[in-house]
């Protein structure tokens, strides 16, 4: 037994799970070649504790946006660390972070600062609702765990469960779930409830992956009709897929919206914030919590930020994960398999096959020899500012290896089949 194989079996005897984030659970028939536990990280690399090393494209699910321990950010946490970590009242840092932040996204009037993706898209719902004085939400992919989030009309994500889950069966009144460009649904809900709906939630990209700006814009205008907020659900998409993320990118100004992830680089922080009126609501609504001003985490949002304003980044992700597409796409037209490489560059994804259940069976035999390589993904393959040309050359040469293993197992991959 590997010394991770060990270290499962004490977690799961203690943990339901064996850890505390469902993107973390190990996959079981990976054993031995994906890491269950890593130990420490630097730049774009991860070490396991086997002590092997690979290179990373998981990005902690996001957050690592310009590499693992970047020199910057770790400085500016350790020297906060001298003056202390929470005080009893609230620190400049406070104040500091929520200019950078309002200056760099577009529309971004106020803030105020959380924890999780979580805790912002809650207090954000809690908000709207006291705002606009009604009760509807509409939501519109993950958003977090929370209650709100994990019940509704309508299909949540495939691996979240809704009977029994713990969640009351009256709050399905009250939410109603859209796909992500399902333009139809959105039109029919908002001409049938408009009027009883508080916000819509959405992600501006679908995980990165697709990015729908006629959805996008039509669902502003259908919000705005009905004097129902968007809100933009900015955790994963804010600060990579541009500067002011999906706001930015798509020229489109939703009425509040929400960051975590990218936002301190690792540290746990979150945001919510958007239109002044809006926000000062919050004089009203009790959203509170003894950790929001930890200042380790804001130390490491305002490094963060400054850099994301001051340094190519996104242009670095979006020019590294371009390369790793095309050396993704020409690996396969080489070895003639129909297989693509598809989203967006600072969020790469795979496209195998049509059918979905070769397509999930070629995804398998491609991460599981991709881990044999030393090189650790899952979807969708996250760059960060780490990622330099060599790096991205050697994911390439390992990804045409195991793809050539994906098309010898199976078999209906190649062209002419
Ligand atoms: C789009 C989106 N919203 C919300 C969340 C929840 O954030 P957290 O896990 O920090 O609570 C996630 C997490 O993956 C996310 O991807």
């Amino acid at each position: 037994m590997t010394t991770s194989e060990q270290l499962y079996e004490r977690a799961r005897r203690l943990m339901p799970w064996g850890t505390q984030t469902n993107a973390k659970r190990p996959d079981e028939r990976l054993a031995g070649l994906m890491p269950f536990f890593i130990e420490r990280a630097d730049g774009c690399r991860i070490q396991d504790v086997e002590g092997r090393w690979y290179l990373d494209y998981r990005a902690a699910l996001g957050p690592i946006i310009l590499g693992y321990r970047h020199p910057a950010v770790e400085a500016a946490v350790r020297a906060q660390m001298d003056k202390g970590i929470l005080f009893s009242m609230a620190s400049p840092l406070e104040v500091e972070v929520a200019e950078v932040l309002t200056s760099l996204v577009p529309g971004l009037e106020q803030v105020r600062f959380m924890k999780t993706g979580n805790d912002a898209n809650s207090a954000a719902v809690r908000l709207a609702r006291a705002f606009t004085g009604r009760d509807h939400l509409v939501t519109c992919s993950y958003h977090g765990y929370s209650d709100w989030f994990a019940c509704g009309e309508g299909d949540g994500p495939t691996w979240y469960t809704r009977e029994g889950n713990g969640v009351p069966i009256a709050l399905d009144a009250l939410v109603t779930r859209i796909d992500y460009g399902d333009t139809a649904a959105a039109e029919a809900l908002f001409a049938r409830r408009g009027h009883e709906i508080a916000a819509m939630l959405m992600v501006p990209a679908d995980w990165c992956g697709v990015a729908d700006a006629s959805f996008v814009h039509r669902m502003r205008a259908l919000t705005s009709a009905h004097g129902v907020l968007l809100i933009f659900d900015e955790i994963l998409t804010g600060f990579r897929l541009a500067l002011g993320g999906g706001r930015e990118y798509f020229g489109v100004t939703p009425d509040l919206s929400t960051y975590a992830k990218a936002l301190a680089n690792g540290y746990p922080l979150s945001a919510f914030g958007g239109r002044r009126d809006v926000m000062q609501k919050l004089y009203d609504v009790l959203i509170t919590t003894s950790y929001a001003g930890e200042t380790l985490s804001l130390a490491a949002a305002k490094a963060t930020l400054e850099i994301l304003r001051d340094e190519p980044v996104i242009e670095h992700i979006w020019s590294m994960g371009a390369r790793l597409q095309q050396g993704f796409d020409a690996a396969a037209q080489r070895l003639g398999l129909a297989a693509r490489a598809t989203g967006l560059p600072p969020a790469v994804q795979f496209h195998f096959s049509d059918d979905a259940e070769i397509n999930e069976a070629a995804h398998h035999v491609f991460f599981r020899e991709l881990y044999r390589r030393g090189i650790f993904a899952a979807r969708p393959f996250l760059l960060s500012y780490a990622h330099q040309q060599a790096d991205i050359d050697e994911t390439i040469g390992a990804m045409e290896e195991a793809l050539a293993i994906v098309g010898e197992e199976i078999g209906a991959l190649q062209t002419g089949h």
